[in-house]
């Protein structure tokens, strides 16, 4: 296999704008470079193999503001070449990307599918849509850029050889599956709410149905409406919170949060749950667990030099507990890592995991797509 550069065919730089934003430890949020005013700061991050912000807070905070969350970017090279790997499009093929940011991946898929093919891409942001117009035209390349809520596909090109989307689902929409041919790839970044995601590439059956593996881990930017959300729980509400200790080590704690191997297990044994970490100091770091629905809420705060670390526990779930027991599922079952598991979205949108095979006794149900798994 050629090295990935060789593989993305259209140069990065004709599709990034000319302000983009970057994590700005000394505010705590996000800072826009502008290429007119720092030309080689803004080169440099364009030709590096990181993903770059485009947009931050839905395009609501101004130049010169702090941004809070990243909302459009242009991917990870490397990463955009393991998904078109993963994607395997040919000369010829209908593809509908979901999630069209700068465009660059529009015109890459492009290169791909020739003349013979044809791409559709949809961007649910007006402007981020307009901007990859502009430069996917500037570039040459001519796919359908349509703005909407991708989670609906575009039925009039339907069906797709291929569908790729390049933000993060917690479920897979109907729309998907009903709009890829059968024999057909769906390439996404799948997960829970909990962990990262997973590259997951299902294949459409004639049934309805879709099925296939996870692999590697990564994280990327929700797909609106599947974001996360959290509880901001008041003192005196934390104070009547229930309060235990937990046994647990730094280690283990380690582990059993995001960018981990166990986290992805943790979050399809613990549906719903969100967990966030803030580092107070440099001696005192808060784990918090978060369940929007049902109002349940828990934190673990980490004092250097005060284990065992204490726990709070508020509403009817209690999320840490379920955290420590997934925990303890995910060592007995010998540590599987996200690329062990598979899923299966059935006709009715039951979403079932399995792990190596799908008639593996470790296997369960996360529900369907409106009791959003
Ligand atoms: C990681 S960026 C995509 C990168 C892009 N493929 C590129 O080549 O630059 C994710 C994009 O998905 C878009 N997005 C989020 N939710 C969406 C939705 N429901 N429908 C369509 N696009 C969505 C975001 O606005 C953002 O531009």
């Amino acid at each position: 296999m050629t090295d990935w550069r060789e593989r993305l065919t259209v140069p990065r730089d004709q599709f990034i704008p000319p302000v983009v934003w970057v994590d700005d430890p000394a505010t705590g949020g996000f800072t826009a470079v502008s290429r007119d005013d720092d030309e080689s700061r803004w080169r440099a991050l364009v030709d590096a193999d990181e993903p770059i912000i485009t947009q931050v807070d839905d395009g609501e905070t101004p130049l010169g503001g702090i941004g809070l969350r990243p909302s459009s970017s242009c991917s990870q090279p490397s990463l955009v070449a393991a998904m078109l790997d993963v994607l395997d499009v040919r000369e010829g093929h209908r593809v509908l990307e979901i999630g069209t940011g700068t465009g660059w991946n529009a015109a890459l898929l492009s290169e791909r599918v020739g003349d013979s093919g044809y791409v559709v891409s949809v961007e649910v942001d007006a402007d981020v849509a307009d901007d990859a117009r502009g430069s996917l035209a500037r570039a040459g390349y001519r796919p359908l850029v349509v703005t909407g809520d991708g989670a609906k596909g575009y039925q009039p090109h339907a069906p797709y050889d291929r569908l790729l989307c390049t933000a993060s689902v917690r479920t897979i929409p109907r729309a998907w599956i009903d709009q890829t041919r059968p024999g057909g790839l769906l390439v996404t970044p799948w997960g829970t709410d909990y962990g990262d995601d997973a590259l997951t590439c299902l294949e459409v059956h004639e049934d309805g149905s879709a099925s296939g593996r996870c692999g590697m881990n990564l994280a990327f930017m929700r797909l609106r409406h599947q974001r996360r959300d959290f509880l901001d729980p008041t003192a005196e509400e934390i104070s009547a919170a229930d309060q235990t200790v937990t046994s647990r080590g730094g280690r283990e704690l380690f582990e059993m949060i995001t960018f981990s191997q166990a986290a992805f297990t943790i979050g399809l044994r613990v549906p719903n749950c969100y967990v966030t970490v803030e580092d107070v100091d440099d001696d005192h770091r808060k784990i918090e667990l978060h369940d929007v629905r049902s109002q349940s809420w828990a934190r673990v705060s980490l004092v250097r030099g005060h284990n065992p670390w204490t726990v709070h526990q508020l509403g009817p779930r209690r999320l840490w507990d379920e955290v420590d027991v997934a925990y303890d599922w995910w060592l007995a079952a010998g540590e599987p890592t996200p690329d062990r598991y598979g899923l299966t979205v059935q006709p009715n949108g039951t979403h079932t995991v399995w792990i190596d095979t799908p008639d593996n006794d470790n296997r369960w149900s996360l529900g369907n797509e409106s009791e959003s798994v």
